[in-house]
């Protein structure tokens, strides 16, 4: 099976995948001092616990070989500040991914979420066989929906869903961008 790479250097920011265990005492920490910054809109903050970081972390692997699942610390500066990837659910068809990023609240507002989703989106198009990478967010969370909206995503639909964060008002926004449209916007030098 391809895979994406395991380092992305981009200009200042490094996407490099999780590295088991080791990465606990610090995703933890960012963790830890990112909760109330992620609270409104992630769901599984509810339940941020050292047992959920180790199972998450421990599960990697697998769902990297597997080609489920393709999750990146965001480093700055030699620090962890966030993490981001490529993914798929159960009914999330195979020729396409889901996108998603979270930022430390100190590394939000630098284009750092912006410009690992670019990136995350040209590996998505390097393997074979994917024709679309979506990005799903409740539409008031308006900083997340920045992002697909300056890499020339389009939007696709709106869905009614279950207010799992505090934030959320019951309603996702679903933008989608495909193979083709990737080539025109990413090519042109027209997102960031
Ligand atoms: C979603 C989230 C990662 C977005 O963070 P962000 O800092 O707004 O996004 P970026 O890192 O791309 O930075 C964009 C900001 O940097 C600015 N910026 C500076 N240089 C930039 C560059 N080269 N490219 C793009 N933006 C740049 C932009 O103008 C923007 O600032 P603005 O919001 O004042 O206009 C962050 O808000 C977050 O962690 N939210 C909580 C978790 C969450 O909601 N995750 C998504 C769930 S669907």
């Amino acid at each position: 099976m391809d895979l994406p790479p395991q380092v992305i250097e981009l200009d200042g920011v490094t996407l490099r995948r999780f590295n088991g265990e080791a990465d606990l005492p610090e995703l933890f920490r960012v963790l830890e001092e990112s909760l109330e910054h992620l609270r409104p809109w992630v769901h599984w903050v509810a339940e941020h616990s050292l047992a959920r970081t180790t199972t998450f972390l421990a599960s990697r692997a697998e769902r990297w070989a597997d080609g489920d699942a393709f999750s990146y610390a965001i480093v700055l500066d030699g620090g962890i500040v966030g993490a981001c990837g490529l993914f798929r659910h159960d009914d999330t068809p195979a020729n396409s991914y889901e996108l998603g990023y979270w930022l430390h609240p100190a590394a939000t507002g630098r284009g750092v979420a912006t410009r690992a989703a670019r990136a995350l989106v040209e590996q998505a198009f390097r393997l074979p066989g994917i024709d679309y990478v979506e990005i799903v967010h409740d539409p008031a969370n308006l900083a997340s929906g920045a992002i697909p909206a300056r890499l020339g995503f389009i939007e696709h639909l709106r869905r009614p869903a279950e207010r799992l964060a505090p934030a959320e008002t019951g309603e996702d926004q679903i933008w989608r961008l495909t193979r083709r449209q990737a080539k025109a916007t990413l090519a042109s030098g027209e997102a960031p």
